[in-house]
């Protein structure tokens, strides 16, 4: 079966910049794909290729193995990363407006309902409050009935519960079966929400795979965790990093009792260690050099 979306080596170069560098994905149908990658890795540059609103320098996109044209629009759903809302319109009219752009229409109330926005309806666009506005822009990328749903940084901004509540919003959508291309700094929002990640950096993908299999090729143990401070001497013979800012020192244990008696004379205590399961954040510093989040 063809992927519901392809990207075949994309590029896009602008006057000094090489924004994106070769870029070849598949998505298949149903599945939540998630871009990360530091600020200016190209992740926006590649969803808007792929959505259609920026030209691509070369490369070529599929939907559903074919070259991506009305069928894809019309069957697309887009939440870009900056949107203006029409001042001076209610919620409601903001929804009609653009479900009316479409000939392929959702039922507005499930809309609204699957959005949280059945309260605000009648409220101005301008008096809305940041997380208030992000799920109106999901609902509005939502009005065709989309198959499938760019999110680019969705969360940015929300409070911890409001970014809960709208990752209870896109599960809702992914279980409907609708396929979704999310960008996001989030690790935690990553692991929670994506089937398979690609890792972009310098316009380029450079690790791709689930969450799990991501992790578990890089680390095949556990991370121990020393204070700096307690280091007193060389700790060449293990695989370590150093994490000045943090003050700490890390330590990737496949075999964490042999870690911990190598770790021994090296340290003035094992009082203070800590061992912990990597994370996407961990890998994501290592391949990158970038903490996840900006
Ligand atoms: N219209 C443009 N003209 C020139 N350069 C651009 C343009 N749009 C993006 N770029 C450059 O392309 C690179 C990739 O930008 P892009 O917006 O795709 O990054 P991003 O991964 O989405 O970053 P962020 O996490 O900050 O949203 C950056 O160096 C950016 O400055
Ligand atoms: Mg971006």
């Amino acid at each position: 079966m063809p992927f519901a979306l392809e990207a075949r080596d994309l590029v896009k170069r602008y006057p000094g910049v090489l924004a994106v560098d070769g870029v070849s994905f598949g998505v298949p149908d149903g599945v939540c794909f998630g871009l990360l990658g530091p600020n200016g890795a190209g992740k926006t540059t590649t969803v808007e290729i792929i959505e259609g609103v920026t030209p691509a320098t070369s490369g070529e996109v599929l939907y559903r193995g074919e070259p991506a044209g009305s069928r894809f629009r019309e069957e697309t759903g887009i939440q870009f990363q900056a949107t203006a809302l029409q001042d001076y319109i209610t919620v409601r009219e903001t929804l009609d407006m653009f479900r009316k752009l479409y000939d392929r229409r959702a039922d507005l109330d499930a809309v609204i309902d699957a959005c949280s926005l059945g309260d605000l309806l009648d409220r101005d666009n301008r008096k809305l409050s940041g997380g208030q506005r992000q799920r109106l822009f999901l609902a509005v990328a939502l009005v065709n009935r989309p198959r499938i749903v760019f999110l680019d940084e969705p969360t940015t901004g929300l409070d911890p519960q409001a970014r809960r509540n709208f990752w209870d919003l896109v599960k809702r959508i992914r279980k409907e079966g609708t396929t979704i291309i999310l960008t996001t700094h989030y690790m935690d929002e990553a692991q929670v929400l994506c089937d398979e990640i690609a890792i972009m950096d310098h316009g380029r993908i450079i690790a791709q795979g689930t969450p799990d299999e991501l992790l578990r090729s890089r680390y095949p143990g556990l991370i121990i965790e020393v204070p700096q401070k307690d280091v007193i001497d060389d700790l060449a013979a293990l695989e370590h990093r150093v994490l000045d800012e943090a003050g700490v020192v890390e330590i990737v244990a496949s075999d964490v009792s042999k870690a911990l008696a190598d770790l021994g004379p090296a340290v003035r205590t094992l009082n203070h260690i800590k061992i912990r399961q990597p994370t996407l954040e961990d890998l994501f510093l290592d391949l990158t050099g970038h903490s996840l989040r900006p």
